[in-house]
């Protein structure tokens, strides 16, 4: 039997194990995966005996991605830029770490709103944590002409320009309204409309119709920003799908087949965030 699990403090509420355990039936793969609630003390202990318990790998999650990346071997040049993993994989027993935040942001983008442009277009991103890092550098990877970072704390987008360059253009969370204008995609990646936190309040009168909009806050599984936007005719593109799309490399590296983002499993997950869920 395989055996994969996904890490993290606290870890309850991660609906990891249901999109695996989902593949790991549909595939009929001899597999298990996991919720293992590992304390930050704990880190170094839990990956240095992932090959000793058994385990072919893990997911990574909060707190622990950027600690876990000084862990392990980083498995190519995107992971080394980021600087944290969200997944674990052994090869000659050794753990290799990557990231598959931002190829998950990008091909749930491609699958829910398959007309939209990145290369040589303008990208607005609210938020400059961890999610938007990863994010922010999948964008410019797919060649956008300028990301413009959004965030209340203005120095930790000036980080983000330090780090990837002058087509991140630090603006002001007070002046985000003016800068919607020639966007061809804005998107969320602040934990602002996520269930008890406030909403995100933004004037989207400046938004072309055309732009596509985006939420990597999936509980609720439509926030006000992504009502807001769909109300004005804009494409929206739900948070639950990154999760999803971001589960496929791990699932591979583990079990041995690449698996797909069906319908059937994105209703399932949406049941389980909201049982009053229908397509
Ligand atoms: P993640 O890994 O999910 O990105 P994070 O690194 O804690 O999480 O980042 C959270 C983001 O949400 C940050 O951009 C944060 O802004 P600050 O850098 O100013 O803290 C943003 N955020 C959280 N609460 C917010 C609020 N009430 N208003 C505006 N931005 C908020």
């Amino acid at each position: 039997m395989i055996k994969a699990c996904v890490i993290g403090w606290p870890i309850s509420h991660s609906r990891s194990p249901l999109i695996h355990g989902y593949w790991l039936k549909q595939h009929g793969i001899d597999g298990s995966y996991t919720r293992q609630p590992v304390e930050p003390a704990n880190l170094t202990s839990f990956l240095g005996s992932l090959a000793a318990e058994g385990y072919a790998g893990c997911n990574v999650t909060i707190p622990h991605k950027e600690n876990a990346f000084r862990l392990v071997t980083p498995a190519d040049d995107t992971t080394a830029r980021l600087g944290a993993v969200n997944t674990v994989f052994l090869r000659n027993g050794k753990a290799h770490g990557t990231n598959t935040d931002g190829e998950g942001f990008i091909n749930s983008l491609l699958q829910s709103a398959p007309g939209v442009s990145l290369a040589n277009r303008r990208a607005v991103v609210l938020g400059a944590g961890g999610a938007s890092l990863a994010i922010v550098n999948a964008l410019l990877e797919r060649g956008a002409s300028e990301v413009a970072v959004a965030n209340r704390t203005i120095e930790k987008a000036d980080l983000l320009r330090t780090r990837f360059g002058p087509r991140v253009v630090p603006v002001a969370w007070e002046k985000v309204a003016d800068q919607l204008s020639d966007c061809s995609l804005l998107v969320n990646t602040t934990s602002l409309g996520m269930k008890g936190q406030p909403d995100l309040d933004l004037d989207l009168s400046r938004l072309a119709s055309d732009a596509v909009v985006t939420d990597i806050v999936y509980v609720p599984l439509r926030t006000k920003l992504l009502r807001d936007a769909a109300l004005r005719g804009n494409t929206v593109v739900e948070g639950l799908g990154m999760l999803l799309h971001q589960a496929v490399r791990g699932f591979s590296l583990w079990f041995g087949v690449t698996p797909r983002v069906t319908p059937e499993l994105h209703d399932l997950v949406a049941r389980d965030i909201d049982p009053g869920y229908r397509q």
